[in-house]
């Protein structure tokens, strides 16, 4: 069973650049234009963005990218490509997102020339309430206790975006868009070094969830390691049985009744999740969140994830500087980096949340005014010291600093299509292996994004936070999958998982991009520097930089060593026309165009 893993990933590597070669028939190296190596991407240290003509795929996963590929090779869009990618994905990085999750799209449609975005959020059972993550003894119950089982689990909202995207705008029927998701369950797929790390770091967790430890076990007992072939018979009937009954077999059939049995009887604090519930659950199609930075056009996800807002917040200040950030980083542009995103976060926390159930002051927080008024908390040479206060967007809000520790999970994937049709798609299941609860003898996991909601509800005044829980409501989030235009056409496509440092990570990317002008790859490598209105993380490649950290440190920052924060999924169409595809090399990803 065991494979050797550097053959593997050495085959693959082959595989894929002999694919590459042949897709890339079209690709002149003399051109000036493109002169930029041509390469591909999997897994750390491998270098140079992948050029491409016609499509482009990247994710991190292996055989979702070349699902994708497939797709767009064969005549399918964008939409086809990213429905295919999610259910492969559902599949072979199961722990990180999937159909018992919930996802952001942001999309260009190039026929009407529009970005328009899908919330496919999981959303919070009719029966919840503020004190949903209280336990019995009247306290809230701490972040490891919150975490497990069905009580954490929203209603999945990931197979309607799909549905909605392949009704709306695909060309391939539903059967078509899981068969390659339901081949690869069937006939296995090779575990990875990423997804054994992440395996083993869950599995005592995982020891509470028996099926689940059965389907990612060895035969003899462990977890599956780099290498093994994972098989999910379970999840390619699931599969099959949606390509051939269409969603309503999740929302409202035998699927449905499933996900409520294993919610509400689940050991592991039992949730009440009713079919109503399920039955109920709409993806909703809004206007993105569009602000401009330095003649750039940022479009991002409105609530309830916090990610465009926060990210149009961020921009605008940084933009009422004046100074672009060009060169090496200074201590002085970190520290405006870094006070930026604590103001932000400030406001983030304090006022935005489910604009559906709570008032948000958004058009107030995107707007250049405020944002020159909140930069004026800047100190010159000094770091504010956190936690930084909120600032008033109008009067009469509750503010708090109430925050959480979230997780460093969740995937990305982008793709743009022949006709430059894009998706934007960052999709979770909270947690790594999400509530860690498979759907009986459906062989996918349920998410566990209610602990995305305030688990202390009230503020220190006793008043409701915009993100306590309440039934029918999303969770806040951070997920910012983002399609930038310049003089109104698509010129950048990307996003990250990592969290509530995903806001960082996307403004880190896109300052390498809008004012260091770097190559997309290079501005995907570069050393990130994340701040949450709490002590800044400092990816080591900077933080060992001496000088630069005593200046810091010299402002009052406390600086936190950071290993790898997020995994970026970019493609940029550059001024010739052509794609460049570009993977995080932090963690798994794979770019391949054609
Ligand atoms: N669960 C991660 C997020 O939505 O930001």
């Amino acid at each position: 069973m065991s494979l050797n893993f550097s053959f593997l990933s050495r085959l693959a590597l082959v595989y894929a650049c002999f694919f590459a070669i042949l897709c890339n028939a079209k690709y002149d190296p003399s051109d000036p234009d493109v002169s930029r190596e041509i390469g591909v991407r999997f897994g750390p240290g491998s270098s140079g963005a992948f050029l491409a003509q016609n499509g482009m795929v990247t994710s991190s996963s292996f055989e979702a990218t070349m699902a994708g590929l497939d797709v767009l090779r064969k005549g399918g869009n964008a939409f086809d490509a990213a429905v295919v990618v999610q259910f492969v994905l559902t599949v072979t990085e199961p722990y990180a997102s999937g159909i018992g999750g919930g996802l952001f799209a942001v999309a260009y449609d190039s026929k009407e020339e529009e970005v328009f975005t899908l919330d496919g959020r999981e959303t919070a059972p009719d029966a919840a309430e503020p004190d949903l993550f209280v336990g019995i003894n009247g306290k809230v119950d701490k972040f490891s206790s919150r975490i497990d089982g069905g009580r954490a689990a929203g209603v999945p909202g990931t197979l309607a975006a799909l549905a909605y995207l392949l009704d709306e705008y695909g060309t391939i029927s539903m059967a078509e868009a899981v068969e390659p998701a339901a081949r690869i369950a069937e006939t296995g797929f090779i575990i990875t070094e990423p997804f054994a790390r992440n395996l083993a770091a869950h599995w005592r967790r995982l020891s509470k969830f028996p099926e689940t430890q059965k389907l990612f076990s060895r035969p003899g007992g462990g977890p599956l390691q780099a290498g093994d072939i994972c098989r999910n018979p379970e999840l390619a009937a699931t599969l099959r049985l949606i390509g051939r009954e269409g969603v309503s077999v999740f929302y409202k059939g035998p699927i449905a009744q499933d996900i409520v049995a294993t919610v509400n009887e689940s050991k592991e604090n039992p949730g009440a999740m009713s079919m109503a519930d399920l039955a109920d659950y709409k993806p909703i199609r809004r206007e993105p969140v569009v602000s401009n930075y330095r003649g750039y056009t940022i479009c991002g996800m409105d609530m309830p994830s916090s990610g465009g807002a926060s990210l149009a917040l961020m921009l605008n200040m940084l933009e009422s500087q004046g100074a672009a950030f060009n060169g090496e980083w200074t201590a002085e542009q970190l520290h405006t980096l870094i006070d930026v995103q604590n103001l932000a976060f400030a406001d983030r926390n304090a006022f935005m949340a489910d604009s559906d159930f709570v008032s948000v002051p958004t058009d107030v927080l995107i707007s250049k005014s405020y944002a020159q008024k909140r930069i004026g908390e800047l100190k010159p040479n000094q770091g504010l010291s956190t936690p930084v206060s909120a600032g008033n967007p109008y009067k009469g809000v509750a503010t708090t600093n109430a925050t959480r520790e979230e997780s460093p999970y969740t995937t990305h994937f982008t793709i743009v299509d022949k006709n430059r049709n894009i998706l934007s798609i960052t999709s979770t299941l909270e947690q790594h292996f999400g509530c860690g609860l498979l759907v009986e003898n459906r062989g996918f996991l349920l998410n566990n994004e209610m602990t995305d909601f305030n688990a202390h509800a009230k503020d220190s005044d006793g008043e409701l936070t915009p993100n306590a829980p309440q039934g029918g409501k999303r969770p806040r989030s951070s997920m910012s999958p983002t399609i930038v235009l310049r003089d109104g056409k698509p010129v950048l496509a990307l996003g990250s998982p990592g969290g509530s440092r995903i806001i960082g990570v996307t403004l880190n990317v896109l300052l390498n991009v809008f004012d260091r002008e770097l190559e997309l790859q290079e501005a995907i490598n570069a050393p990130r520097v994340v701040a949450r209105n709490r002590d800044p993380e400092i990816e080591s490649p900077l933080y060992r930089d001496q000088a630069l950290k005593e200046s810091l440190e010299g402002m009052g920052y406390q600086l936190i060593d950071s290993q790898a924060v997020g995994s970026v999924q970019a493609i940029r169409i550059n001024d010739s026309g052509w794609l460049e595809g570009a993977a995080d090399p932090r963690r798994e990803g794979l770019a391949l165009g054609y």
